[in-house]
């Protein structure tokens, strides 16, 4: 085993595992350790959503990382973890993309469904970071009736193992953060962009006006690069400023 699981700390039913691995982290725990949970009764998704599933069902992962990167270079490491749980689960048999920021989905008879996502946050000690926690929620045999467009990996005839997708998870994980903390977003762009979902027109609101926009890439930062072509230009987009429109026939 690597750095990342080291040590791996495995509990029956927690709240939440990014809690637990913050509690960790506040108490002096290792880069590289692991919280993973067979159950999780409080999960939590990006901007205060809930994020649950039913027992024996879902991945609950988090671990703790002490990155020596700036509190602003933190969301690469969404990224990072994006193109991991992607390969991760194409492992499982599921040909599952990625959609910016922090969505794993996939398409079907109903438009894109969510098979999970990634929460990543952090804590800062006057202006440098203290330590990271990337949790990470994966549907493995149903999805969560209370979150709109679930759906999980046995439903696309994936394979729901939760320890094999464990191993192979954590594997692809420790590669893709070495790459991100030696080369930044530089290092992740083009695995990043050959994972994105592409089948969705991009509708982005910008000065008031929305406009179908197309993926162009991503910045330094992590930020979305769409180009908009009825505006003969290309910006760099926030996570609020750009949603999935029609599909592209
Ligand atoms: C999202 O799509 O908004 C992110 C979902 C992240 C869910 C995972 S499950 C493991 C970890 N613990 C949490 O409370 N949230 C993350």
């Amino acid at each position: 085993m690597g750095w990342l699981g080291t040590p791996t700390i495995r509990l029956e039913t927690c709240e939440s595992t990014n809690d637990e691995a913050e509690r960790l982290a506040e108490v002096g725990a290792a880069h590289g350790t692991v919280v993973i949970a067979d159950l999780q009764t409080n999960g939590r998704g990006r901007q205060g959503r809930v994020w649950q599933a039913p027992a024996t069902n879902g991945l609950f992962w988090s671990c703790v990382l002490r990155p020596s990167i700036a509190p602003a270079e933190v969301a690469g490491l969404t990224l990072a973890a994006g193109i991991a749980a992607c390969h991760a689960v194409r492992a499982m048999g599921v040909g599952a993309t990625l959609k910016w920021p922090n969505d794993l989905v996939i398409t079907g008879p109903h438009g894109l469904g969510k098979l999970g996502g990634i929460l990543v946050e952090s804590a800062t000690r006057g202006n440098a970071l203290d330590h990271v926690v990337v949790g990470i929620g994966i549907n493995l045999g149903s999805a969560p009736s209370d979150i709109a467009h679930a759906t999980c990996l046995a439903a696309h005839g994936g394979s729901d193992n939760r320890d094999e997708l464990i191993g192979v998870l954590t594997a692809a994980l420790e590669s893709w953060f070495e790459v991100f903390f030696k080369r930044g977003v530089a290092g992740l762009a083009e695995a990043w962009l050959a994972l994105a979902e592409r089948r969705y027109a991009l509708l982005v609101t910008h000065q008031g006006s929305r406009h179908h926009g197309v993926l162009a890439g991503l910045s330094p930062e992590g930020l979305l690069l769409v180009e908009l072509p009825a505006l003969g230009t290309t910006l760099a987009v926030r996570s609020g400023e750009v949603e999935v429109g029609e599909a592209i026939a």
